[in-house]
């Protein structure tokens, strides 16, 4: 077994590979490869393992006809051209569950961040603009007892809601179907997504992105959210109009934001960044040293338990092992 890893990965992951292949080429520089380098490592090996920063088409699939696995090191997996991958029979993997919590804690610290103006108040302190206990500095806005909207209840948005238990919030969430885990320890309700929008303080955005989700947060879902109401974002970046989501901001017509990904990413919007009612992370919701290392070993055993014919732990098209 031969495979290409994109990027160098926690070396747990690198460790199992380099028991089970005979070749683990891994891409030798702590940058994005581009599209060539990818096909050109690729180049006669049986498995692939990439990062959700890599596109992985019809163009990269086809390029070598002895791919047999590709198994990618996150949950979300939009990057990948999963139907022509089924098409010609190659399993695809990802590494859900083990990032879950460090997302939710993501998605709670960016809440958090933009309600109580943490980065704000962290540069005003060190600004030296700090001049003594005051009445009316940086008011934020409270979480606890207020409704929180959970857009998206597969097992991150879940896992959100579920830690939100110490702040006696009302919860409610939008999904395709019901969440009886929601329901019963929270009281949660299922609702639509213009009540949801119309009704919560605090809407997190827990969808995968696919060609449904693409900008299902636009101006028009944006336009019904209170004007106190606070948005986070941990899923994907083009979920949400992110040129709605800048227009909206600038105007305050709510309170605030907190992004971890972006519609154009590695590319930020200038605007967005001159605005002090937004909390910017660089995609880190699943940077714990607990979750990345889980998700190197879980991509290794995919990647091998895959290369090895069999249906592998986490399979986003499982009907590749269903047919043959
Ligand atoms: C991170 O964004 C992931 O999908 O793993
Ligand atoms: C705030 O620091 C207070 O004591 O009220």
């Amino acid at each position: 077994m031969k495979v290409f890893v994109t990027r160098k990965i926690p070396e747990p992951g690198l460790e199992l590979l380099r028991r089970e292949c005979s070749v683990v080429e891994v891409f030798p520089h702590d940058r994005i490869p581009s599209k060539e380098e990818i096909i050109e490592g690729l180049g006669g090996k049986d498995g692939l393992l990439c990062l959700l920063t890599d596109k992985i088409d019809e163009e990269v699939i086809t390029s070598n006809p002895k791919l047999r696995m590709i198994s990618s090191y996150a949950a979300g997996y939009d990057n990948i051209d999963v139907e022509t991958a089924t098409k010609l029979g190659i399993p695809v993997s990802n590494t859900p569950d083990v990032l879950t919590d460090a997302t939710a804690e993501m998605a709670w610290a960016l809440l958090f961040a933009v309600a109580r103006r943490i980065v704000e108040g962290d540069a005003f302190t060190r600004e030296g603009r700090f001049k003594g206990w005051s009445p009316l500095l940086m008011l934020g806005k409270q979480v606890s007892g207020k409704t929180l909207g959970v857009v998206g209840a597969g097992r991150i948005g879940t896992a959100f809601a579920l830690k939100g238990r110490g702040f006696n919030m009302k919860t409610l969430y939008f999904n395709r179907s019901r969440n009886r885990l929601l329901e019963e320890e929270l009281g949660a309700e299922k609702v639509s997504l213009e009540e949801l929008m119309r009704e919560s303080d605090f809407v997190s955005i827990h969808l995968p992105l696919t060609s449904e989700t693409y900008h299902f947060i636009g101006y028009r879902e944006l336009s019904l959210m209170k004007k106190d109401a606070i948005l986070i974002n941990t899923a994907r970046g083009a979920i949400i109009d992110e040129n709605a989501l800048v227009e909206v901001l600038t105007e305050k017509r709510i309170f605030g934001a907190g992004l971890d990904v972006y519609e154009h990413e590695p590319m930020v919007d200038e605007r967005l960044k001159k605005l002090s009612n937004v909390v910017l992370q660089p995609h880190t919701g699943s940077a714990t040293l607990e979750a990345r290392t889980e998700m190197a070993i879980i991509a290794a055993e995919n990647l091998i338990t895959g290369l090895k014919g069999r249906k592998p732990r986490y399979c986003v098209n499982p009907e590749v092992f269903d047919r043959s």
